[in-house]
């Protein structure tokens, strides 16, 4: 009998603070139609001064495990995506674990920059194919809001703060019908952000923000995501026509709207967040995947592509018969 991984349960956390663009725009010189315009983007939720990555998590994950019907404690393997984890170390999977109360289970972080969440799915999924778990918690939790220099307008006018959960289970039923998953350290230097305490003498004095040359990072997200619908359509034997929702990766509406083009889809069946959330980097597929189920435009049986793209450049997607 064929194993699969079943989605069965989805949560999401935003912190109660909102950003606009008119706020940003007091503070550098931006304005809220050009954030608009240029990004979709009219404000994010900023997490507060006592908020974590694992305290967001928390939130999310129990909403999954909620809607999921199961007790925390069945759960074999717990994925968190972050990139702004409580602590170097233990991971904010480890810390997950004990907010859950959860005593016997497998916990680690990946880190994939804005792609996390679909690097955790592929990982979960093959857990699962293998027998080696069945229950696995898959969180994306990031205060993107610390990492950003508040003055640079380049950046600070993209990214949020959240948190969104999958919670699967193997099942004998197709669930989730392929991830793919891709690396190219070649353009590093595009997007980082540096750990000021791991540097070295030479790049000591670098400050620990975000740097992003936007828009050659938008041009290589635009071609790269074609390429990942066509290898995701290919592997499957699908057409375009087969896939009823796509929930991207929520780093720019034009962005976004290249990729709905490239699959011939209306933005109608796009599942968009950005608005009011910004980037939240590994958070955003999963908020996004969690809204469009809670509010029913998700339904059962129906095809759905998650694609992100990120740093490294990482970039990926997860087809899931939801
Ligand atoms: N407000 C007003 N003007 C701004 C601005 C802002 N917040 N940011 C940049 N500008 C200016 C630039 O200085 C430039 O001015 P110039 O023409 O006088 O030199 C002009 O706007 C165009 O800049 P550019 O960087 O080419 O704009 P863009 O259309 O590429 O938009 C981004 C910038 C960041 C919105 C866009 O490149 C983007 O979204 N990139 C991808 C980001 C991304 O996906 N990152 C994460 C991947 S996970």
């Amino acid at each position: 009998m064929n194993r699969y991984s079943k989605v069965i349960g989805t949560g999401g956390y935003l912190p109660e603070t909102i950003r606009t663009n008119e706020d940003i725009s007091r503070h550098v010189d931006t304005s809220d139609s050009w954030i608009y315009e240029r990004t979709g983007i009219k404000s994010r939720r900023i997490a507060g001064a006592d908020e974590t990555a694992s305290s967001m998590a928390e939130i999310a994950a129990i909403q999954a495990i909620e809607m999921a019907g199961i007790e925390a404690g069945e759960i074999d393997l717990i994925i968190v995506a972050t990139g702004t984890p409580d602590r170097v170390y233990p991971s904010t999977a480890c810390l997950l674990q004990e907010r859950l109360g959860i005593q016997n289970c497998v916990s680690f972080d990946i880190q994939a920059a804005c792609s996390g969440a679909i690097f955790a799915l592929s990982i979960a999924d093959k857990f699962i194919k293998t027998g080696a778990a069945d229950k696995v918690l898959v969180v994306g939790s990031e205060i993107c809001s610390r990492l950003v220099d508040w003055t640079d307008r380049g950046t600070c006018i993209l990214f949020g703060d959240g948190a969104g959960a999958v919670l699967l289970d193997s099942a004998d039923e197709v669930g989730i019908l392929s991830t793919h998953i891709h690396s190219d350290g070649e353009f590093e230097d595009l997007l980082y952000c540096p750990n000021p305490q791991a540097a070295t003498e030479a790049n000591k004095d670098e400050a620990g923000f975000i740097n992003m040359r936007g828009n050659e990072v938008f041009k290589i997200a635009v071609n790269t995501l074609g390429r990942i619908v066509d290898e995701t359509l290919a592997a499957n034997d699908m057409e375009k026509t087969d896939i009823d929702w796509l929930v991207p990766h929520q780093a720019n509406t034009r962005i976004i709207a290249a990729t709905a083009r490239k699959l011939r889809m209306s933005m109608e069946h796009v599942i968009l967040t950005l608005e009011n959330q910004g980037n939240t980097s590994s958070a955003s597929v999963l908020l996004a995947f969690n809204e469009g189920v809670r509010d029913g435009r998700i339904q059962r049986g129906q095809v759905v592509l998650l694609e992100a793209f990120g740093a490294g450049f990482t970039w990926g997607s997860a087809l899931i018969k939801y």
